[in-house]
Formats: C-alpha cells, sequence, structure tokens
C-alpha cells in the first residue's frame, strides 16, 4: 500500500496519544496556576531532564519566566474531567486547582505545590528555554519525583491501575484502549 499525503503542519497529530501533564507554576506575588500539556518528553537520564513545549502567552510560561520553577504533576483517568477544567482560559491570577475542584499540597523543593488528586509530582527548576516555532521549550532539571503508593509495577508504571490519560487532539483522549470525549 502507498503512502499519501498529508499536511505538514498537521504532523504532530499523528504523534498520538500523547502523555497528559498538568504543570503547576507560582508568579512572582504568589498567584498558583495550573494547565495541561500534552507536548511533553523525557531528553535526558543524567542529570535528569524532563520538557514540554508552551507557546509564550500561557501564565503557565510567564510564571516560570518569573520564577524558574514548575511541578509536573501526572494524572489518572480519573480526575481527566477536572484535568479539562484547567485548560480553560482563566483571567491571570485565577488558580485553576481551585476552579477544578482539585486540592493542592506542597512541594518539597520547589514553590509551586503539587496536586493531590494525581499519581505522582516531578518538581522541577528551569535548565533552559528555547523557541521552536510558535511554542518555546522549557527544560526543566528534576529535584524531587513523588508517587503514590503502588503506582509501579516492576519498576514501571502501573498502566492499567492508573490509566494515564492519553491526548489524541481537542477533547479526544484515549484511556486504555478506549476512546473517550471529554464530557461524555
Ligand atoms: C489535553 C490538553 C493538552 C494541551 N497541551 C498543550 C501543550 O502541549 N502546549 C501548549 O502550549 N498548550 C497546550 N494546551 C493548552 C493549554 O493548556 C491552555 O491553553 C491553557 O488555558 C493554558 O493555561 P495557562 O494560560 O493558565 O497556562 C493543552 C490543552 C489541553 C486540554
Amino acid at each position: 500500500m502507498s503512502f499519501k499525503e498529508m499536511d505538514i503542519e498537521n504532523a504532530y497529530r499523528i504523534l498520538a496519544p500523547r502523555p497528559t501533564i498538568i504543570v503547576t507554576t507560582i508568579n512572582k506575588n504568589g498567584e498558583i496556576n495550573a494547565a495541561p500539556f500534552s507536548f511533553t518528553m523525557p531528553v535526558s537520564m543524567d542529570p535528569p531532564l524532563i520538557s514540554f513545549a508552551s507557546v509564550p502567552s500561557h501564565h503557565t510560561y510567564k510564571n516560570i519566566m518569573e520564577t524558574e520553577e514548575f511541578v509536573v504533576n501526572i494524572p489518572g483517568a480519573n480526575i481527566l474531567e477536572q484535568l479539562w477544567i484547567t485548560g480553560e482560559k482563566f483571567p491571570p491570577g485565577v488558580n485553576e486547582i481551585e476552579k477544578a475542584n482539585l486540592t493542592q499540597t506542597d512541594s518539597l523543593k520547589v514553590t509551586p505545590p503539587k496536586i493531590k488528586e494525581c499519581v505522582a509530582a516531578i518538581e522541577c527548576k528551569v535548565h533552559w528555554i528555547k523557541k521552536a516555532g510558535d511554542h518555546d521549550i522549557i527544560v526543566g532539571e528534576v529535584l524531587h519525583v513523588g508517587i503514590k503508593d503502588n503506582i509501579l509495577k516492576e519498576g514501571l508504571l502501573d498502566v492499567e491501575k492508573v490509566k494515564p490519560v492519553l491526548h489524541l487532539g481537542g477533547v479526544n483522549f484515549v484511556i486504555g484502549d478506549h476512546l473517550k470525549k471529554v464530557g461524555e
């Protein structure tokens, strides 16, 4: 079977489904922010570095430019609807953790809080930020990783238990081997 051409600007749509994270940040006035991101990947094991890409207009990005810290929270499918709320457009200074009825709890090594309902939280300080087209890539050095009990099986994420949130695009997610639309 032959390949047919796809619009190049849609290449990201077939790099899917993508793990979805909720990034928590704080600005210099102490205002807390949370938002979902699915352009994310690990980039180094030694030192431990992870990354995600954000458009520079996001509050997440602006907060990170101010305080150089962030937390990557790993959600399970049980909080998909709340995750979606954190992605809504709120005015600056609005705490999406509260808007989504989630709970914030102190981080150990950084000032932004982590989200209690997530299965893990990776605390990071900025390693570097670089422009990449309409997004900027934010690479964070991992300072601390907190995980809930029993989310690992033989050292790997127990996907049957956690049911990671995988983003396909728009309101469409893959949970286990099922398609799930937010709100359905
Ligand atoms: C599942 C999902 C994944 C998203 N992934 C990204 C992403 O990788 N990069 C990005 O810039 N925005 C992404 N967004 C959009 C932002 O989360 C959204 O615009 C949010 O309002 C930004 O919030 P903030 O301004 O409080 O940072 C995603 C949204 C959703 C729902």
